[in-house]
């Protein structure tokens, strides 16, 4: 779907009800940081936003690396910093760059998919339009170790 929103404050169980922020929000935040993105080799600045299950927000930006190879993109930072915080149910990620809808890459679909295999994934751009698609969609039949994933 395009350009669809939930909706803002559609249910009110907590303060930090992920439904308190709107689709929105959450695209707004990834453009905000995306200001931070660290990118001298390509020029192309990305920003995300992850929104876990209890309404927290980690942001990410892509941070390249003279030697290309440790450069990493927003929406796994985004993620890396949640984790390591002890965060491991999200809900959705905004991902938002300077092209028509910011579809992410193939690495940090592998990422989505361990960690949030319900993920919904707001697909931005500067204009504030957007996509909204699945990680099952995203990366179908995606490899896996565990069971039951
Ligand atoms: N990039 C991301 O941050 N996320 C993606 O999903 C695709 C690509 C970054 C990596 C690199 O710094 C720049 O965009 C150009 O590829």
């Amino acid at each position: 779907m395009v350009g669809y929103s939930h909706g803002a404050g559609v249910c009110s169980v907590g303060i930090r009800d992920p439904l308190l922020i709107t689709d929105e929000q959450l695209l707004q935040k990834a453009n905000e940081i995306r200001e931070r993105a660290y990118a001298p080799y390509s020029g192309f600045k990305v920003g995300a936003a992850l929104l876990c299950a209890d309404g927290t927000v980690f942001t990410g930006i892509n941070i390249e690396n003279a030697a290309f190879g440790p450069s990493i993109c927003a929406e796994r930072t985004a993620f890396f910093k949640a984790i390591s915080e002890g965060y491991r149910d999200f809900a959705k990620i905004a991902v938002t760059c300077d092209k028509e809808y910011c579809s992410p890459c193939g690495v940090c679909r592998q990422v989505m998919s361990e960690h949030a295999p319900d993920l919904e994934i707001l697909m931005g751009n500067l204009q504030g339009t957007f996509k909204s698609v699945s990680i099952r969609d995203l990366l179908p039949q995606g490899f896996t170790l565990l069971e039951n994933s």
